[in-house]
């Protein structure tokens, strides 16, 4: 490449940076939080900008959701354009209920008189840990099961794995996977139950807990050979699993 064209090139980039700031800065004036806010009901009528700044974006990700899940305004359009005034939105509305529950759950633990120096401050983050319902694992799949089947719960799982795991927000362990299942097969739904302890062991290779209750969902399901291969594999994994060892017996005796 020559040198004229290079610093061709760049004038052509640089022109397109100039064009793209002015456009912005015509096109639309900042987003400046109030000096003082219209309609405050729950925080004081005359917080600072500043802490209604950090409220705000304090919720935005305790929840992981954005101000139009508040706010009146469309995602993706500048913040000038939104009335935040507005009590329209519902969850605003119930955004107000939870700062109230907040403050009345901090006041009850201080009366407490935990022994411990510090007291643990109650916040959004403490429940919601960057989800806007708080759930367990294992509800969330029930939910989803419940109202739209096996495959559907089994893409949740993949997606909350991916998208949470490491965040506090879950419990990722063998255990929840394991209630789940254990609730399905309590339901009389052997192969579903099967399709999340088979996910279980997937996730958690080294759970002697989990292959033994794949063992019970292939058992309930009938398939006794696959039975016996999992809890032969959760002895392997834990010797002391005397349950795997009791069951893994009994169903070699049935076949003598
Ligand atoms: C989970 C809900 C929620 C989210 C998300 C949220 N807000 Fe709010 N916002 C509220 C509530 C509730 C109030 C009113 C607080 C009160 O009544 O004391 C409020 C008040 C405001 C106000 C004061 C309006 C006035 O003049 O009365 C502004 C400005 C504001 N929010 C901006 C934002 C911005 C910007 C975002 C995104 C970064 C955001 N909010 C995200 C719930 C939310
Ligand atoms: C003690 C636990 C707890 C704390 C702390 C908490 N929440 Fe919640 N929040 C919940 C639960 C549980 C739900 C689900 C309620 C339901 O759907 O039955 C919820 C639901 C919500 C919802 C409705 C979400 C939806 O999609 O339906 C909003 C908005 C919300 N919380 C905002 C907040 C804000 C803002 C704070 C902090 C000021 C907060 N919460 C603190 C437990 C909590």
């Amino acid at each position: 490449m020559t040198l004229s064209l290079r610093v061709r090139i760049a004038g052509t980039v640089l022109t397109f940076l100039i064009l793209a700031v002015a456009g912005t800065g015509r096109a639309q004036p900042r987003f400046e939080w109030p000096d003082r806010a219209k309609n405050l009901k729950v925080l004081p009528k005359d917080t600072p900008k500043e802490t209604l700044q950090g409220t705000m974006i304090g919720f935005t990700r305790s929840l992981g959701v954005r101000c139009p899940f508040c706010h009146v305004g469309q995602e993706g359009q500048p913040l000038t354009t939104f009335d935040f005034v507005s009590d329209q939105k519902p969850m605003k509305q119930v955004a107000r209920g939870m700062m109230k529950l907040v403050k009345k759950t901090n006041d009850e633990i201080r009366k407490m008189n935990v022994p411990e120096p510090k007291h643990v401050e109650v916040a959004c983050i403490t429940c919601h840990r960057g989800r806007p319902r708080p759930m367990t694992l294992a509800d969330e799949l029930a939910l989803v099961y419940g109202s739209a089947g096996i495959d559907s719960t089994v893409a949740r799982y993949t997606m909350l794995r991916e998208r949470f795991y490491g965040a506090g927000a879950y419990d990722f362990t063998e255990r929840s996977l394991n209630e789940f299942g254990t609730s399905l097969l309590q339901q009389g739904h052997p192969q579903d139950a099967i399709r999340i302890f088979q996910l279980n062991v997937e996730q958690n290779p080294n759970s002697s807990f989990a292959y033994s209750s794949l063992g019970d969902a292939y058992a309930a399901a009938g398939q006794k050979d696959l039975a016996i291969q999992s809890y032969e594999k959760a002895i392997q994994l834990d010797p002391r699993n005397r349950d795997a060892d009791q069951k893994l017996k009994s169903l070699r005796g049935e076949g003598k």
